[in-house]
């Protein structure tokens, strides 16, 4: 067993304990991930998932493509969301912006977790000020039931994100050590989405679906759509694997809303189903999965999603040292910097936070923020946060 330790470049201010525990090796485990050979040239992101050992933690940002970097509002303010998400053109080149800008190891597609909607029945915009705006708000069984038997054919609807992720393939030849990711919602997140229409406090009509008198009836409805929605999504998955992403990321952006019994119920079922069906079609794709509000539902999660899942994305919310104790030293962790620290923190807050957040985690993370980055953040502060990753290094303990 090789015991390994870290080393920062330079002399750390907060001096983080290297706790030996805490500092997870490599071991051999049997599960559908390890039977992957990887190829030497991979990107560090992706051997970094695939448990081999990197020098340092590969690092981008949820939402690194946005409204705080000047280059992207030249385009945001003169284009609406879907023209922009839509056109290839434009949409590959804001997924390059902070790529160039920033050197981040992975790019990902400019896109949003609802675009698959039209091609699935439900037509959605995006709206300056309010957010997601779905035209017509799943509120009946009979609406499920026509939505659950609405075709879903990514080549034909949604030949833009090929486009996109093919051409962002092209892009990074040159470029072998940077991931090309792609992402999908979670079923349970997009069918909150699709049953509140737009992003609310809380999520009350989904509640009904699950708690109203005719309870019974409701949650089978709900349940219908969340299991079409876990195919739907594994095929739009696969599509992009297809098209060039060498990862993918499932938000679970509204897991917050549900309690750890909802949660085990109404999300995680319909993760592991989806997982699996991506991971048996297509193996050597990597996937990462992030649950926004994942505190408290740690040990569920690793239950259902641990043996088919390489990567867990964890929020700010929780100590990178609890996940690590919870999900065991063999998972490679995602996360966490609080995202608040990039936007109002400064050089010494910002240097803290990355060392900390790999001192807790080990030696098995991909460093990024524990959600996605606020509009308000300052450039030079992403920069120093991914100039700060890169600057680790992993070092044996002798
Ligand atoms: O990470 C990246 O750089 C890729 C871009 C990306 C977008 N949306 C672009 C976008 C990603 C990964 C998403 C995913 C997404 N979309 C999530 C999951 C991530 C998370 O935050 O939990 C969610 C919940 C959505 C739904 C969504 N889309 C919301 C709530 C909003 C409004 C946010 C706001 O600030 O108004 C959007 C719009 C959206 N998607 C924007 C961007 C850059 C901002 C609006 C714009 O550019 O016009």
């Amino acid at each position: 067993m090789d015991c390994r330790g870290l080393a920062f470049s330079a002399a750390s201010p907060v001096a983080p304990k290297f706790s030996r525990h805490v500092v997870p090796s490599y071991r051999k485990t049997h599960s559908i991930r390890s039977s992957i050979t990887a190829s030497v040239d991979e990107p560090l992101l992706i051997r970094a998932a695939r448990r081999q050992p990197v020098s340092r933690p590969p690092v981008w940002l949820m939402r690194q493509a946005g409204r705080y970097m000047e280059a992207f509002r030249q385009y945001s303010d003169r284009h609406p969301f879907r023209h922009r998400s839509e056109s290839p053109h434009i949409a590959v080149e804001l997924s390059l912006q902070p790529f160039k800008e920033f050197a981040t190891d992975a790019v990902i597609m400019f896109s949003d977790i609802l675009t698959p909607l039209p091609a699935l029945g439900s037509q959605f915009d995006i709206i300056p000020g309010k957010g997601p705006i779905i035209q017509e708000p799943v509120r009946s069984g009979e609406h499920i039931r026509r939505l659950t038997q609405h075709s879903f054919r990514p080549q034909e609807s949604l030949p833009f994100i090929a486009e996109i992720l093919s051409s962002l393939q092209s892009y990074l030849r040159p470029h072998p050590d940077v991931a090309l990711l792609g992402f999908i919602a979670a079923p349970f997140t997009l069918a909150a989405y699709l049953i509140e229409g737009r992003t609310v406090k809380n999520t009350a009509h989904v509640k009904r679906f699950m708690y109203s008198n005719s309870a019974e009836a409701n949650a089978v409805d709900l349940h219908a759509l969340l299991d079409r929605l876990s195919d739907v999504l594994a095929q739009y998955a696969i599509y992009q694997i297809d098209a060039g992403a060498q990862a993918i990321q499932v938000f679970d952006s509204w897991a917050h809303h549900l309690s750890p019994d909802q949660y085990t119920k109404f999300s995680l079922p319909y993760v592991a189903k989806l997982v699996r069906k991506v991971k048996s079609s297509r193996p050597n794709a990597v996937v990462i999965f992030f649950a926004n509000g994942c505190a408290g539902k740690l040990a569920d999660i690793s239950d259902h999603l641990s043996a088919c899942t390489d990567v867990i994305g964890i929020d700010w919310s929780v100590r990178m040292q609890d996940a690590r104790k919870e999900l065991g030293p063999d998972i490679v962790l995602q996360g966490n910097v609080d995202p608040a620290i990039l936007s109002c923190g400064n050089g010494q807050a910002i240097r803290d936070a990355v060392r900390n957040t790999i001192a807790q985690a080990g030696d098995r993370l991909i460093l990024n923020l524990g959600h996605g980055v606020i509009k308000e953040t300052p450039e030079a502060s992403v920069r120093q946060f991914v100039d700060e990753a890169k600057s680790m290094s992993f070092v044996q303990v002798p």
